[in-house]
């Protein structure tokens, strides 16, 4: 079976190398032109775990080829995946325009029967609109629109799309849900067959719920702080309940990345517009940026005025085991450190400088832990990468002017720090 997957970002590039490595023959399809002859070399243009090699092996074995031409897509298969980005626009609602765009190619070239799958995360009624689309450019060719949601988190890519908890078919005939079934049957995983509407509604939802949850212990993280009781111990104590789950109830920072902020936020506009307004999304929106301000304020409180004080920063990705740092915290905390007269010297393991352009030139990037702590006043951790918990914390203190960590991700344990004589803070700890 033929497949072809418009938009080769993390999500296209990800799912089409995935299809291939299920024996299918993946045509990933991309305008940027600059994108697609790194990918024609067999380079990824992004970190993540493991799609190095999987890009090299498919080539090898031929079962993946690139191109710029959408026509050259159509032409290529049945199943057509629309993998492009839905950004956030001014108004809190999600940008479809690269869809409709996509829509737009896709009709010109349609001749025979294909379907059409988003797998970009849409606003509930997108199915709807790019069928009125694309019947509009078609002149008449027969076509189904199918919402097939992915759930790929960034850092555990492979993991999460060869191994799904669920896949969701969204579909309006019978003809279109038997090549999906058809498609996904290499796949060992429940498949959930609904209507357009609740396929799309559910991935806007999920995002939404994860996104709540990690509000609901930072929130709860700030309660212990007062009271002087552990969100670490708490979270443990509510998460073994398993109608609530040990998953996303990690108090720290906040969500950050390109997918839980602009989904919740369009998940919300697009609730509003239907009539319904959705409060408790802008409450997960606020708790989630307060993290941000309430962790600058600890190191404030531990430093006094932070003009002219100079601060370690770890971790600039917006999670570990990646180097996006699109919506990342630390990027933020980065920025309104600099703002308040500090000066950062920061250090991420696969984060380079194009990544955070925002920040060139504003701080200093160092090329290990030891050196971005060098004669600092306080170490801020930001992002949990594996590595900082193995660091030499002897050295560290020895390189720092004053022995200060601010634990962002509750990722160190507490004891052992104030043993080797730290003054430590983490996140809803007392
Ligand atoms: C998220 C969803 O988890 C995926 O299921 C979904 O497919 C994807 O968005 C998408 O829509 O494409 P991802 O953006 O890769 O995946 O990141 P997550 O693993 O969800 O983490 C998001 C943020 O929440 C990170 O900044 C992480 O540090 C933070 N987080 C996560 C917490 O602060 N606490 C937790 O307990 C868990």
């Amino acid at each position: 079976m033929k497949l072809t997957i418009i938009g080769s970002g993390h999500v296209g590039l990800v799912t089409g190398l995935c299809f291939a490595r299920k024996g299918y023959q993946v045509l990933c399809v991309d305008n940027d032109k600059e994108k697609i002859s790194i990918l024609k070399k067999g380079i990824v243009p992004f970190y993540e775990p493991g799609l190095d090699k999987m890009l090299k092996d498919s080539m090898r074995k031929k079962c993946i080829s690139f191109s710029t031409s959408v026509k050259e897509g159509v032409k290529h298969a049945e199943v057509l995946f629309i993998a492009v980005g839905t950004p956030l626009g001014d108004d809190g609602s999600a940008d479809l325009s690269y869809i409709e765009n996509v829509c737009r190619g896709i009709a010109r070239s349609l001749k025979d029967y294909r379907v059409i799958v988003e797998k970009s995360t849409v606003p509930v009624r997108t199915g709807e609109r790019m069928k009125r689309l694309i019947k509009k450019y078609s002149g008449g060719a027969d076509f189904d629109i199918v919402s097939n949601p992915e759930f790929l988190q960034e850092g555990k890519a492979l993991k999460t799309t060869l191994y799904p908890d669920r896949i969701i078919i969204g579909v309006e005939s019978k003809k279109a849900e038997r090549v999906m079934r058809r498609l996904y049957a290499r796949f060992k995983a429940p498949i959930i067959v609904t209507d357009l509407a609740s396929a799309e509604l559910i991935k806007h939802a999920s995002n939404s719920f994860l996104a709540l949850k990690i509000s609901y212990i930072n929130a709860v993280a700030r309660v212990c702080e007062l009271s002087g009781a552990d969100v670490t111990q708490v979270a443990y104590g509510i998460g073994l309940d398993k109608r609530i789950g040990r998953e996303f109830l990690k108090a720290g920072l906040g969500y950050g990345g390109y997918c839980l902020p602009k989904d919740v936020a369009a998940f919300a506009h697009i609730s509003e517009r239907l009539g319904n307004k959705f409060d408790l999304l802008h409450e997960v929106q606020k708790i989630n940026l307060e993290q941000r301000k309430m962790f600058v304020a600890k190191a404030e409180k531990a430093l006094g005025l932070l003009k002219g004080k100079k601060i370690a920063l770890w971790g600039l990705s917006f999670k570990p085991d990646t180097d996006d740092t699109r919506e990342s915290p630390a990027v933020a905390i980065a920025a309104r450190l600099i703002k308040l007269g500090a000066k950062v010297q920061a250090y991420d393991p696969k984060v380079k400088p194009s990544k955070i352009p925002s920040l060139r030139n504003r701080i200093k990037l160092c090329s290990s832990p030891y050196e971005a702590v060098k004669e600092t006043h306080c170490l801020l951790i930001a992002t949990d990468w594996a590595e900082f918990k193995e660091a030499d914390f002897k050295r560290i203190k020895k390189e720092m002017l004053r022995p200060i960590i601010i634990d962002g991700r509750n990722m160190l344990e507490p004891k052992n720090m104030k043993n080797l004589g730290f003054v430590y803070h983490g996140m809803g700890k007392s």
